[in-house]
Parts: structure tokens; C-alpha cells; sequence
């Protein structure tokens, strides 16, 4: 019997950048994942901040059955348990609970949850997570937090998002606890807005040829 789910290191090694998006309309969704796959991209997230989340990754599952897709900014059981019902592959968190890592732990579900500082990173690691979001990564200074803390927890690795851009995931990818940047920029809302699926298709070309140096 085959595991329901992948580990979240397998996944973070999908795609060097992950994109975020953001959904109004479920049926966009749809088309927005068909953009991302045709530009290389077989990971990426979709943030639980409108009501339309949940029927888009239902949509996303269904227009691109070969990605992997995750749900974000879960917030609690109740978020969590409502995106793994509407299909997720994994979750990520803007934050934790003990609450939130709890529910996670019992479903056994691959997980991403959001750390600002080494005590959130020391009680991560102490709940059993070992792949964590670094937010806001702009905000913190990421790539010198990264280097401070390697060999402190050397065997904590991340995914850098919030504010992230093109020109600067290279610098975080040669981070060696940097597995992985995400960010909006690969969805824009005003290519989302006009229905230009190939500006999407373009920019998750561009995000999909970003590589974590050897
Ligand atoms: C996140 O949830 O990490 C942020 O929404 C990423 O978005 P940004 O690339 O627009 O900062």
C-alpha cells in the first residue's frame, strides 16, 4: 500500500519556488493551475483567504490532477481539516499552534508550519517539524537569519516566503537550509483579473527554471 501523502521534504523538492496564490473565483482556479504545470511548475499553494478557496483547490485538483497542491494560511483544525476535505496534498501556516500541530500530527499530514524566531523554531522542532515557512522573510532579513541559525539547528530546513522576488531567490536558495522560496509574484491579481493565463504561464516558466545551487 502506497502512503496517502508525501513527506514534506519530497515535496519542498518539487520546485525550487513555490508559488502563493490567491483565488476570487474558483473557476479562474482552474485555468491558473493549468498555467502553472504547462510553465514546469508542480508545486504550489493556495492561500485559505477568500471564501472561494476551498471549491478553487477542489478546481485545481481537478484541472491539474499531476501537481502537487497545498493549501495555505491555515489558522487552526478547523482550516485544516476543511482543506485536507477539499483535497490538499499539504498545509502551510503562517504561524502554529499547539493546538493546530496537535491536528496536524494526527492526520499525519505533510505541514509547513510558519516560524519567525528560534524559540518558534526550538518549539517546531520540538512538536516534530522539521521543514518550516520562514515568515516574513523580507521583514526578518531571511538570508542572514538563515545563516545565523544553520549551525545552531542544522537540521531544520525552510521555505522563505513573504516579499520574496525574482531577483532574490538565488540568494536564499544558496542558503544551505534553504530548500525553497514562495511568493504571489507568479500569479499577479491583474493577470488573474484579465484572464492572461499565458503572462502566468510565463512567469511560472521563469520561477520553474530557478534551481537551488549544487
Ligand atoms: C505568504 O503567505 O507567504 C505570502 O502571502 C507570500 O506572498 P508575497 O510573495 O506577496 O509576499
Amino acid at each position: 500500500m502506497t502512503a496517502k501523502y508525501l513527506p514534506m521534504r519530497e515535496i519542498m523538492a518539487q520546485g525550487a519556488v513555490m508559488p502563493i496564490l490567491t483565488v476570487a473565483d474558483p473557476v479562474a482556479a482552474g485555468d491558473i493551475a493549468k498555467a502553472l504545470v504547462a510553465g514546469g511548475i508542480k508545486v504550489f499553494e493556495i492561500t485559505l483567504r477568500t471564501p472561494a478557496a476551498l471549491k478553487g483547490l477542489e478546481a485545481m485538483r481537478a484541472a491539474a490532477p499531476e501537481a502537487i497542491i497545498g493549501a495555505g494560511t491555515i489558522l487552526n483544525a478547523t482550516d485544516l481539516h476543511r482543506a485536507m476535505g477539499a483535497g490538499a496534498q499539504f498545509g502551510v501556516s503562517p504561524g502554529m499552534t499547539p493546538e493546530l500541530l496537535k491536528a496536524v500530527r494526527q492526520a499525519n499530514f505533510p505541514f509547513l508550519p510558519g516560524i519567525e524566531t528560534t524559540s518558534e523554531a526550538m518549539f517546531a522542532r520540538e512538536m516534530g517539524f522539521k521543514e518550516l515557512k520562514l515568515f516574513p522573510a523580507n521583514v526578518i532579513g531571511a538570508i542572514p537569519w538563515l545563516a545565523s541559525i544553520k549551525p545552531v539547528f542544522p537540521d531544520l530546513v525552510f521555505c522563505a516566503t513573504g516579499g520574496v522576488k525574482p531577483g532574490d531567490v538565488l540568494a536564499h536558495l544558496s542558503q544551505p537550509n534553504c530548500l525553497q522560496v514562495g511568493g504571489s509574484w507568479v500569479t499577479p491579481a491583474d493577470a488573474i483579473a484579465k484572464g492572461d493565463w499565458k503572462a502566468i504561464e510565463t512567469l511560472a516558466r521563469q520561477a520553474a527554471s530557478f534551481k537551488r545551487p549544487a
